[in-house]
């Protein structure tokens, strides 16, 4: 698919600060050379790790293996996993490999089940986390000099302060908005003119909804490209969002437990599934049901080894998050295959499994309906029932008109994913809005 690049912003400067930028070396690297950075920097993530924290020593040794056991890098699979929960049996520092007064920053979940689970940093895994969200934003289609309006919220959660100090490393400009005020960010974005927007997918449709009440195009905007990530989102949304602002729009991946955004990014002259930053992280496809390790092309569990951090070095995480991976294209490193959802999102009804995802792709499909979706689950006697709200678009809120995208989207639902689901079309604004992560599913079924 073409750039959208719009002509204003094809200015000589920019070209300029094309040349004087460029990829990092490590990114047109052979499969060799990274292979063997990979090598080295895991065996002394390992060791680092058995050194410095009690519970990898624990982890290894009732596993019976030891760092000295890896000599090639498929030796990995011969290590323990972690989970959220070993991190939430030891908050808040008990998985660390610094003392307490050598990390510079710490993050956490938000924590909604259970205790939060508590990130830490050196200075030095603060900088690395910059340097790949730098190279992240660059492949984007990002320059020294562009300006970036952070939309991610500021705090405990990864993605604001994080997608801050790579565009700071980059040679940004950046904008710290945060979430929320809607109105505000529209504001912003009309006077300061910033290129590059980094926000959730579902929060940059609440503000287009703002440019549509105040009757402004949002096609005409300063901005180039949107940086999307912290949830799932298809290429049917990439399409809408590219249609709607006339910028490209690209998919950054993360989780807090590996590093926050920047784990994985994709390449705006690709749009082809995600680059793992494989210098820094090694991923892993497992059955999530066997834990045994799947080999690339496979669907299965994301898991990931860091393999520079110092703070807090992590050892095949379970990210719960469901893809493949595939070999490069526009980088040599590893893709991943946009996230389809969490096997914690998918949803089992009457035997079927279904991701929020597959819902969004024929929300999407129907011309005279919002993209703004939530699904309620429930069950009526031993029967589970699917509830889709959904909003019908500002132009189609007659009663005959949401009558007919209700059948559509039922029809659509059925003959694609396979199941009944009841439709609840609601005029604009009736479906619930977050400022971060869209709460997709609401699950009311009583456990047992
Ligand atoms: O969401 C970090 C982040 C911030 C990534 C901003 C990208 C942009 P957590 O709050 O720890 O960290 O949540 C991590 O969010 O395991 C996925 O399930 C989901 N997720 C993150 N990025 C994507 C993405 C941040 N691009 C969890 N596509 C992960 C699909 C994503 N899911």
């Amino acid at each position: 698919m073409p750039l959208n690049v719009k002509d204003e912003l094809k200015a000589p400067a920019n070209i300029a600060r094309d040349m004087q930028g460029g990829l990092e070396a490590i990114e047109t690297a052979s499969r060799d050379e990274i292979a063997n950075l990979q090598l080295t920097r895991m065996k002394q993530t390992l060791q680092r790790a058995y050194d410095h924290s009690p519970f990898y020593r624990k982890q290894f040794d009732q596993h019976g293996v030891h760092p000295d056991d890896l000599v090639g890098l498929e030796d990995l699979a011969r290590f323990p996993f972690t989970v959220k929960q070993d991190l939430r049996d030891n908050y808040p520092f008990g998985m660390f490999c610094v003392p307490r007064n050598q990390l510079a920053r710490v993050h956490a979940s938000s924590g909604t089940t259970g205790k939060p689970t508590v990130v830490g940093y050196t200075k030095n895994d603060v900088d690395m986390w910059a340097q790949v969200v730098a190279r992240s934003i660059y492949a984007s289609g990002g320059r020294p000099g562009d300006m970036v309006h952070v939309a991610y919220g500021y705090g405990l959660f990864t993605g604001g302060l994080g997608a801050h100090y790579g565009a700071e490393k980059l040679g940004c400009t950046v904008v710290p908005v945060s979430g929320g005020m809607t109105e505000r960010q529209v504001t912003l974005i009309n006077d300061f003119k910033p290129e590059i927007i980094m926000i959730t997918p579902s929060y940059l449709l609440s503000i287009l909804d703002e440019y549509r009440r105040i009757g402004l195009d949002p096609r005409q905007t300063s901005l180039k490209t949107g940086i999307f990530g912290a949830e799932p989102w298809t290429n049917a949304m990439r399409q809408e969002i590219e249609d709607a602002f006339a910028m490209d729009a690209v998919d950054i991946y993360g989780l807090s437990e590996i590093i926050g955004p920047g784990v994985a990014n994709e390449c705006v002259e690709s749009k082809d599934g995600l680059h793992i930053w494989e210098d820094h992280f090694y991923p892993e496809i497992i059955d999530p049901v066997t834990g045994a390790v799947l080999p690339d092309g496979q669907e299965g569990e994301l898991v990931f080894t860091s393999l520079t951090k110092e703070a807090f070095p992590i050892i095949r995480y379970r990210t719960r998050d469901l893809t493949r991976l595939l070999p490069g294209t526009a980088r040599t490193m590893r893709r991943m295959e946009k996230v389809t959802g969490r096997s914690d999102d998918m949803m089992i009804v009457r035997g079927v499994n279904v991701f929020p995802t597959q819902i969004e792709e024929q929300i999407l499909k129907c011309t005279a309906l919002a993209p703004h979706y939530q699904i309620e689950l429930t069950r009526e006697g031993r029967m589970d029932r699917m509830t889709i709200m959904v909003e019908a678009t500002i132009e189609a809120t007659g009663e005959h008109e949401m009558s007919t995208s209700s059948k559509e989207l039922a029809h659509h639902i059925k003959s694609v994913v396979g199941i009944s689901a009841r439709i609840d079309v609601r005029a604009p604004g009736g479906v619930e809005r977050s400022a971060g992560k869209a709460r997709r599913v609401v699950d009311k079924r009583q456990s047992g």
